[in-house]
């Protein structure tokens, strides 16, 4: 498996995973734009020419915001999505970022367990954040030295 940044021939293999993995998904052109948004950086496991996960940002000045993260039901325990965010904050913090913000639902559990083990801690809760279900959404967020 390699870890690379997201290219346009990747970005239908993550819209597809983007349905599959989420009931609010973004859509093949929205993921597309990122491309072109210079605040934007997204990575992709690959294995071969799949896309077995992929993880998504934006940064403004110092402070980054993940906007997705997901991997393919079929890779899951494998460590991909703990690579993918900890290379995601080694690309951000050579970049100039110092911290690294998230939304996850409140029920889910195996995200909170993926985040706890890196390192973020619980900064806030937003009340019915999500549609579709809706349900809160818990800010978390890692601090790193510049
Ligand atoms: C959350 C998600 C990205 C995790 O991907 P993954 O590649 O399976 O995660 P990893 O293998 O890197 O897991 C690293 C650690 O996170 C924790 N973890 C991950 N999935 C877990 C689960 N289902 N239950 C409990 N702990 C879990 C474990 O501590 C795990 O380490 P271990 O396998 O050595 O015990 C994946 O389940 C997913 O795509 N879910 C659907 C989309 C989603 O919820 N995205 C997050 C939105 S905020």
């Amino acid at each position: 498996m390699i870890l690379t940044n997201m290219e346009r021939c990747h970005v239908p293999q993550v819209a597809a995973l983007e349905k599959r993995c989420f009931c609010d998904p973004w859509s093949e052109g929205s993921i597309a734009s990122e491309l072109e948004n210079p605040l934007s950086r997204w990575l992709v496991a690959l294995e071969g020419e799949q896309v077995l996960g992929y993880v998504g940002s934006q940064t403004v000045l110092d402070e980054s915001d993940m906007m997705n993260l997901a991997v393919d039901p079929a890779f899951r325990r494998r460590g991909i999505a703990r690579a993918l965010v900890c290379a995601l904050i080694e690309q951000l913090r050579k970049m100039g970022s110092r911290c690294l913000t998230l939304e996850v639902r409140a029920s889910n559990e195996s995200a909170q367990a993926l985040y706890a083990c890196l390192g973020f801690v619980q900064v806030g809760r937003r009340k019915n954040y999500y549609l579709n279900p809706r349900e809160d959404a818990l800010i978390l967020r890692k601090e790193w030295e510049k």
